[in-house]
């Protein structure tokens, strides 16, 4: 059976990021899923003067393994003023740091959701751009606009985008 993990890019306690990367992995078949959580991963903000005078932190180093104990990762991005979150700017950081080949070449399935009608995208292209530098194989993608619209109780509830879900999903699958 294949591990996949999923996380947001959020630290909020009712993400809808964590809600849709929820939803969308554990559509996956035959698959072993585990969500984390970006609050497990709370460090001191990035600073190259911690780096040199306490090295890394333990929750990068075990951010990294889950990484790199998983067979496919599925991430949905938050985004704030167009760009990541704080809480995963600085997780990614410190990865990068503990390895820079962050992603170990493991296929993503990369996603971003927002309550405005771009949902996402601008961070979503931020990571398209950056992550394959770090190893990312980036083999699917998928944006939910106006996630107050289009997600309820657990469920995409808009059968175009739950189609373009599904095939992004069928992409990932192929490459586990
Ligand atoms: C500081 C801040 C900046 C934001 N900037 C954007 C933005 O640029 N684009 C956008 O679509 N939403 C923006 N939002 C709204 C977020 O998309 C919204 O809070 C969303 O719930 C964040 O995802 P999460 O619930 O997974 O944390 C912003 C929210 C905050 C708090």
């Amino acid at each position: 059976m294949k591990n996949i993990i999923a996380f947001a890019g959020s630290n909020s306690s009712t993400s809808i990021n964590k809600q849709l990367v929820t939803y969308a992995s554990h559509l996956v078949e035959d698959a072993s899923v585990t969500v984390l959580d970006l609050n497990d991963f709370e460090m001191p903000i990035y600073s190259a003067d911690r780096d040199i005078n306490t090295g890394f932190p333990k929750e990068a180093i075990d951010f990294v393994a889950h990484i790199k104990n998983a067979d496919g990762i599925i991430i949905s991005l938050a985004e704030h003023n167009g760009a990541y979150s704080s809480a995963f700017k600085n997780v990614f950081d410190w990865a990068s740091r503990v390895e820079p080949k962050t992603f170990f070449n493991k296929p993503i399935l990369l996603m971003a959701t927002s309550p405005g009608a771009r949902g996402g995208q601008s961070v979503l292209q931020m990571a398209l751009d950056r992550f394959p530098r770090h190893d990312g194989n980036i083999v699917g993608q998928f944006s939910l606009p106006s996630f107050g619209d289009n997600f309820s109780e657990g469920k995409i509830t808009n059968a175009e985008l739950q189609d373009q879900l599904l095939i992004a999903l069928e992409e990932f699958t192929k490459h586990l």
